[in-house]
């Protein structure tokens, strides 16, 4: 890992390109290249962070070698219900992942941890409770949700009837709504969670509504899992029926998804994953996922969730002092969205003009959005990354002034 001034602090080797190099020099190269980028760029973008040597290690160990269809099921059967021999000790990893995850959010639902992503892990669990052309009430792209949540170019727009809530005119979630949209469209399902929302989300209202109109409740809560299991935002265990992570984001871990259903749900949610949309599991990111289990168990990964939320809510102070207009007024968790809807220039502008200026962001749509996906009005911006490397609220507000000054070279030019 390097630190918030790009200096290398490795003791595993992250470096690993020059070994790759030997093989193959060009692939070697190109890694070392996102290596450099990486390191001496301010990265803020709101789904990343670096995960720790010790992930990196379980992710690109022999482990990669292992085929393992099936589950293991060892204590519950006393048989493996794998279709592969061999796997005793992928056996022992996984059901202890499983434990360590449950622990971490400390709760009694089923846990599947082979979900390959995030987008595969929502696959999954629309197949546990829904049939095709049910419909779900979820909140739409333009106000923070995400393309597996029901998007006309995702399989979840085309297998399912989806139904947008919104946001209200400040950009929170709008609660009415939603209520009003479950009374009428009457879902089998009401989905949360989202990729770009900065506020906290009412769990409690939505299982209530969910409960009203006898759907079931779901959370995608990808970006904010880490926050969760640190509890610096409330958690949605007990709320909902199914629920949804990747563990790369806030989580800090390898990439790759997480399924939790209420125990009655655990056959139909596995075989939702296994036979019917993945193959063999990964068990070197299974690993992973149960190293970075482990870490967001600790003591130091609580500090650091907090300092994400204080990090961000600081530099969203800055950017209000500077003049500068954020979706929702603020933040309560890892991301900003910068709403440039009053500028000459789009969000594809300041996120390339970022880009030269070292400082790793992305362009994002806003509430009300009248520019294109590919342009958008805003821009979002994450501190979850950064706070790994070792950030402070005085290192963000820095961040922003310099955001800030390249905002305002653009308005000359845009005028
Ligand atoms: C809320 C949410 N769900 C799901 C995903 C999909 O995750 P993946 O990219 O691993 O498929 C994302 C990714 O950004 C996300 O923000």
């Amino acid at each position: 890992m390097f630190d918030m001034k790009g200096n290398d602090n490795n003791t595993y080797n992250v470096d690993n390109f020059n070994f790759i190099k030997k093989t193959s020099p060009i692939v070697g190269g190109f890694i070392e290249d996102e290596y450099n980028r990486q390191k001496n760029n301010i990265e803020l973008i709101a789904s990343e962070n670096y995960c720790s040597e010790a992930v990196l290690a379980a992710c690109g160990s022999c482990l990669s070698w292992k085929y393992a269809e099936g589950y293991p099921y060892v204590r519950t059967t006393g048989n493996t219900g794998r279709y592969y021999g061999g796997t005793e000790f992928v056996d022992k990893l996984e059901e202890y992942c499983c434990d360590v995850w449950k622990k971490v959010f400390n709760t009694d639902y089923h846990v599947n941890v082979q979900p390959h992503s995030g987008s595969q892990a929502n696959f999954s669990a629309y197949k546990t409770i829904l049939n095709p052309g049910d419909t779900i009430l979820a909140l739409n792209l333009d106000n923070g949700g995400h393309l597996t949540h029901g998007s006309s170019v995702s399989f979840s727009g085309k297998l399912y009837n989806v139904v947008f809530y919104d946001v209200d005119d400040k950009g929170y979630i709008d609660m009415e709504d939603v209520r009003k949209k479950a009374l009428e469209y009457k879902p089998q399902l009401i989905l949360t969670g989202a990729s770009a929302y900065s506020r906290i989300i009412d769990f409690t209202k939505f299982a209530e509504i969910a409960k009203e109109v006898g759907a079931y409740f779901m959370v995608d809560m990808a970006h904010i899992a880490g926050l969760v299991a640190a509890g610096v935002h409330p958690s949605p265990f007990g709320l909902a029926d199914v629920i949804t992570t990747t563990t790369h984001k806030t989580l800090r871990g390898p990439r790759g998804g997480l399924i939790f259903v209420r125990p009655e749900l655990a056959k139909k949610a596995d075989s939702a994953v296994f036979p019917y949309a993945q193959g063999g599991p990964l068990e070197h990111i299974i690993a992973g996922k149960a190293v970075c289990a482990e870490e967001a168990l600790s003591e130091d990964y609580k500090v650091y969730a907090k300092k994400v939320v204080d990090n961000c809510k600081a530099m969203a102070d800055e950017f209000i002092k500077l003049g500068h207009k954020l979706v929702t007024g603020g933040t309560d968790n890892h991301l900003i969205l910068l709403d440039l809807s009053d500028e000459k220039f789009s969000g594809r502008v300041l996120q390339e003009r970022c880009d030269e200026n070292q400082i790793t962001l992305n362009k994002n749509c806003v509430p009300n959005e009248k520019r294109t996906p590919k342009e958008t009005s805003g821009v979002r911006i994450g501190t979850a990354p950064m706070t790994t490397r070792g950030y402070q609220e005085d290192d963000f507000r820095e961040v922003a002034r310099k955001i800030d000054s390249i905002i305002l070279k653009l308005r000359e030019e845009y005028k």
